[in-house]
């Protein structure tokens, strides 16, 4: 069976990939399983694209196995596209969710509910040869909430309420959640493509 090294330390970004890709004749694998302490990845570019194929390429230099990276985040408008590439890290280096939420929370105390607009944007990068690249992207409109609500999902979910619901991700089940989210969108053209390419 095919193996995938899925280029990530974040475990709840590996259980929704691994969600999204169940049913395909693949082995996902992370760096998890390759590295101990798992390393992180230097992600220098500006890009979510950028970034996904530094991911990507970095563990297949070192592995020459077939790689998915995925490299997302959250865009608010009235922050100029904030956080942005620097989603995971908005609060400082090192500090979680919790700590980048409550920053945002904060930036965003005296803004008014129409001007909460936001979207989930995610890039996927596919590397099976040193030359051989496919991208994939999804995204996903809402809004950000004035508390953050829910227990499930990671990250900003629980201040993220996409268009069209009233609960925020973290609310939404998971196959909720992956049947309107940014990577749940990216994944079903890597999904397609690796149909194409497996046969
Ligand atoms: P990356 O590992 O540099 O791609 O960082 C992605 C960061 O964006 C995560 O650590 C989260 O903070 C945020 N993020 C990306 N996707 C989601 C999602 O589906 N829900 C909540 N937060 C997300």
């Amino acid at each position: 069976m095919q193996e995938i090294v899925v280029a990530t330390g974040n475990r709840d970004k590996l259980r929704e990939i691994r969600e999204l890709l169940h049913d395909l004749p693949v082995r996902i694998t992370s760096l998890a399983d390759y590295w101990n302490p798992v390393p992180s990845i230097p992600e220098m570019g500006n890009t979510f694209s950028e970034n996904a194929l530094q991911k990507a390429m970095w563990v297949f230099g070192r592995k020459g196995q077939w790689v998915l990276a995925d490299d997302s985040g959250l865009e608010v408008d009235v922050l100029g596209g904030m956080p942005g590439v620097r989603s995971a890290r908005f609060a400082g280096e090192g500090n979680g969710s919790e700590a980048n939420n409550r920053k945002l929370l904060e930036l965003m105390a005296e803004v008014a509910p129409e001007r909460r607009t936001a979207r989930f944007k995610c890039v996927v990068a596919l590397v099976t040869a040193a030359k051989s690249y496919f991208f994939a992207e999804g995204g996903c409109e809402g809004m950000i909430a004035f508390e953050p609500r829910g227990a499930r999902g990671f990250g900003y979910d629980p201040l993220f309420v996409p268009a069209g619901f009233t609960q925020t991700f973290a609310e939404l089940g998971p196959a909720e959640k992956h049947t309107i989210s940014h990577r749940g969108k990216a994944f079903e053209k890597v999904r397609k493509h690796l149909h194409e390419i497996l046969g």
